[in-house]
């Protein structure tokens, strides 16, 4: 079956207004492929969600980095899924390995996260990823695994998900996984989808790689089978996001 590419651009903690603004204007000038061949979403701080969202080309979709995990209230500092419907933001990112390190978020905040955003309507970019030690050790798979088998436990429609597998390794580093260690974990990680949730989602649900992708090294990674697109970091800020959108044509 035939999976629309997919390519994201993850700002993290980036930017200013004017920043946002020129970011935009180029991404509006730019000749992309139709959305029904690439599908392009970005995904700024949230401060800046609503600026982007007025701004932003209607072909392009717009994600948030990040969201609670139940219905807003007393919980100081976070933003609920609920404000995000409200802005009319129709994804977010959950699950990023900065947020898994840094916030210690376990894999099963994480399979929460994904089951009630995807509940309120959002669509999820859901990110897995093993670190240096981890692959060194041989565990990639197991991690990988792990990770999406938490997920799996708590969602039944995989519709509205898109699978991010970012070795933390390679992530804003600028060591990128080869072409074949990407298609490699991709082809497991479908392995396990066939195996676990059955053949229409491991099918249809669009496997995604992210970590140090950029202008230069897009197009062979895009060549790979299972590289359903990209989650990108560093180079989304950059006009060599352009070339990384086309880079499956
Ligand atoms: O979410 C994408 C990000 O983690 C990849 O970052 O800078 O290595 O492209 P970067």
């Amino acid at each position: 079956m035939a999976r629309t590419f997919f390519v994201g651009g993850n700002w993290k903690c980036n930017g200013t207004s004017d920043d946002v603004k020129k970011i935009v204007g180029v991404l509006n000038g730019a000749e992309v492929p139709p959305e029904d061949v690439v599908e392009v979403v970005v995904s700024p701080p949230y401060v800046f969600l609503p600026l982007v969202k007025s701004l932003l080309r209607s072909d392009f979709g717009v994600a948030a980095q990040n969201c609670w995990v139940r219905k807003g209230g007393a919980f100081t500092g976070e933003i609920s899924v609920e404000m995000l419907v409200n802005l009319n933001i129709p994804w977010v990112i959950l699950g990023h390995s900065e947020r898994r390190l840094l916030l210690n978020e376990s894999n099963e905040f994480v399979g929460d996260k994904v089951a009630y955003a995807l509940s309120q309507g959002l669509k999820v970019i859901a990110c897995v990823g093993e670190t240096l030690e981890q692959r060194e050790s041989g565990s990639t798979m197991a991690v990988v695994a792990a990770q999406t088998k938490a997920i799996a436990e708590r969602v039944l429609n995989w519709d509205n998900i898109v699978l991010a597998y970012e070795p933390v390794w390679a992530i804003g580093t600028g060591k990128v996984a080869t072409p074949a260690q990407a298609q490699e974990v991709h082809t497991e990680l479908r392995k396990w989808l066939h195996e676990n949730t059955g053949p229409e989602v491991a099918a249809s649900v669009r496997i995604i790689y992210g970590g140090s992708v950029n202008g230069k090294n897009c197009k062979e990674l895009a060549a790979q089978p299972d590289v359903d697109g990209f989650l990108v970091g560093g180079a989304s800020l950059k006009p060599e996001f352009i070339d990384i959108i086309a880079s499956s044509t």
